[in-house]
Formats: structure tokens, C-alpha cells, sequence
């Protein structure tokens, strides 16, 4: 049986982390903000930015929500990263998505300030992941891979299997893992012979968005398995990437859903949310 690799208490310790970290730059007049934006009224949508909200009051850092109306146009929304980029009370900037289709993400990120985009979507930030030369990581691919790290399990070397190639997640973690040296492939809808891939991987990061996709005859024994997903199965209950009760069963390591890479993901946008306030009062 695998050990499960609990999210929610390594997130809790990254939060404590920051408030402390929060209270030196305080006492430094100085406080980290964060300005949350979401546009329309999607419900995961909303439940995330609440989560957001609810952490930055337990680090202690200052935050702003715009809650925009489904109908905003992508000018009206530029316009507001503009003024947040401006503004020195707002250290990080993040715009929840998806957005609406007559928003082109795309333009949205590229009017984020560099120095202020906590989610380290911005090109400027995608091109230093690729160099390995970033100020803010990822959050999703960082929380795994401080999940990875809480449990001293040594990607050096190892055969990485990434399963999904999103922007968000897919391509960035599989840079994080080739970065501490893991041998890493990349995997796909496309891949033909996922089952044979996943068989050869001593980690395997799940992150397709697709219920219980990883199945117990794709996993090696003993492998480490990470699982991405946020989806729901077919009681609407909600679940993983990862078929948990059979693969739990073959796996060294694996991580729960709920409770294991998600509250990680919001516990490193505080980091990185520190990270900008540091960088823009040039303190180390
Ligand atoms: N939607 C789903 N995940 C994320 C994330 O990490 N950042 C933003 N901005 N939107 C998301």
C-alpha cells in the first residue's frame, strides 16, 4: 500500500512559512498584496478565488477581489491589469481562468507585469522556467514538486512521466522535474503507447482532466504517483486523475484528491505573492 503524501498538511506549513516571513516585512512597513481577478460566475471558479482570499488573510497579506461581469470586454479587463500594474499597494496579479470567450487570454497575460505575475504565466516568466533562471515558480508544478521534496523522494536520474502538456501544468512541470535532473517524457492525447510509457515511469505526475484515467495496469510497482486532477466521477463526486483505490495499491507514494496538490497550488501563490513583494522593495 502506497503512502499518501498529505497536501493539505505540507500546504499548512509552506502558509506558516510565509506569515512569518509576512511579519519580518511587516515590521519592515512593508505588506504583500494580492489582487485576485475573476470574470463571470463559473462555480470552480469562484470556489478557488474564495480559497485564494481565505489564505491571504491567514498569511496576513493585504488583498483586493474584482468580481467582473461575464459581458466584460478584454479592453475593460487590460485596463484593470494596467491599473494593477501601477499600483504599489499590489504586489501579485492574478486573473482567473478560463475566461470568457470573447476574452483572449492570451493578450491578458501578456498586460501583466512581469514582476508581478504570480502565477508566472507571462512569456518573460515561461522563457526563465525554460533557463531555469525564475523568480516565481508555477504554482501547481511547485506544489508538486514540494510535495515531492516533503517526502525526500529523489528525482535524479528517474524516469518522470508527465501525463497532459497544458501551460498551466503539463509543460512546466515536466521543466521542474528536467531541471532536478529527472528523465522526463511528456505525454499526451496523442501518445500512442501511453500504457508502455507509464509502465517505465518511477514518477508519474497525472494532469489530463480526466476521472480516474490513470489505471493500476499503467503503474510500475512502487512508483510515485502525483495527481493533478480536479474532476468528477460518475456520481458527480469530486475526484482525481488517478484510479485511487486500485493504484494505491501498487504505488510507493501517491497523493489523495481532494487534499493533496491543490491546497499546494494556493499555498505557493502566497509564496510567490512574498517573492514580488520582496523583489519590488529589493530585499532578499
Ligand atoms: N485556473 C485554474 N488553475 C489556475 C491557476 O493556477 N491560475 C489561474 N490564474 N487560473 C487558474
Amino acid at each position: 500500500m502506497a503512502k499518501i503524501i498529505d497536501g493539505k498538511a505540507v500546504s499548512a506549513a509552506v502558509k506558516e512559512q510565509v506569515k512569518k516571513e509576512t511579519e519580518r516585512l511587516k515590521s519592515m512597513g512593508i505588506t504583500p498584496g494580492l489582487a485576485v481577478v475573476i470574470v463571470g460566475d463559473d462555480p470552480a471558479s469562484r470556489t478557488y478565488v474564495n480559497n485564494k482570499k481565505k489564505a491571504c488573510e491567514l498569511v496576513g497579506f493585504y488583498s483586493e477581489e474584482y468580481a467582473l461581469e461575464g459581458t466584460t470586454t478584454q479592453e475593460e479587463l487590460i485596463a484593470l491589469v494596467k491599473r494593477l500594474n501601477r499600483d504599489d499597494k499590489i504586489n501579485g496579479i492574478l486573473v482567473q481562468l478560463p475566461l470568457p470567450p470573447q476574452i483572449d487570454d492570451k493578450a491578458v497575460i501578456a498586460a501583466i507585469d512581469p514582476q508581478k505575475d504570480v502565477d508566472a504565466f507571462h512569456s518573460e516568466n515561461v522563457g526563465r522556467i525554460m533557463i531555469g533562471e525564475y523568480k516565481f515558480l508555477p504554482c501547481t508544478p511547485a506544489g508538486v514538486m514540494e510535495l515531492l521534496a516533503s517526502e525526500n523522494i529523489d528525482i535524479e536520474g528517474k524516469s518522470c512521466v508527465v501525463i497532459g502538456r497544458s501551460n498551466i501544468v503539463g509543460k512546466p512541470m515536466a521543466m521542474l522535474l528536467l531541471h532536478k535532473n529527472g528523465t522526463v517524457t511528456i505525454t499526451h492525447s496523442r501518445t500512442k503507447n501511453l500504457k508502455e510509457v507509464c509502465l517505465g515511469a518511477d514518477i508519474i505526475v497525472a494532469a489530463v482532466g480526466i476521472a480516474k484515467f490513470l489505471k493500476a495496469d499503467m503503474v510500475k510497482q512502487g512508483a510515485v504517483v502525483i495527481d493533478v486532477g480536479m474532476d468528477r466521477d460518475e456520481n458527480g463526486k469530486l475526484c482525481g486523475d488517478v484510479d485511487f483505490e486500485q493504484v494505491e495499491k501498487k504505488a510507493s507514494y501517491i497523493t489523495p484528491v481532494p487534499g493533496g496538490v491543490g491546497p499546494m497550488t494556493i499555498a505557493m501563490l502566497m509564496k510567490n505573492t512574498l517573492t514580488a513583494a520582496k523583489l519590488a522593495n529589493g530585499i532578499e
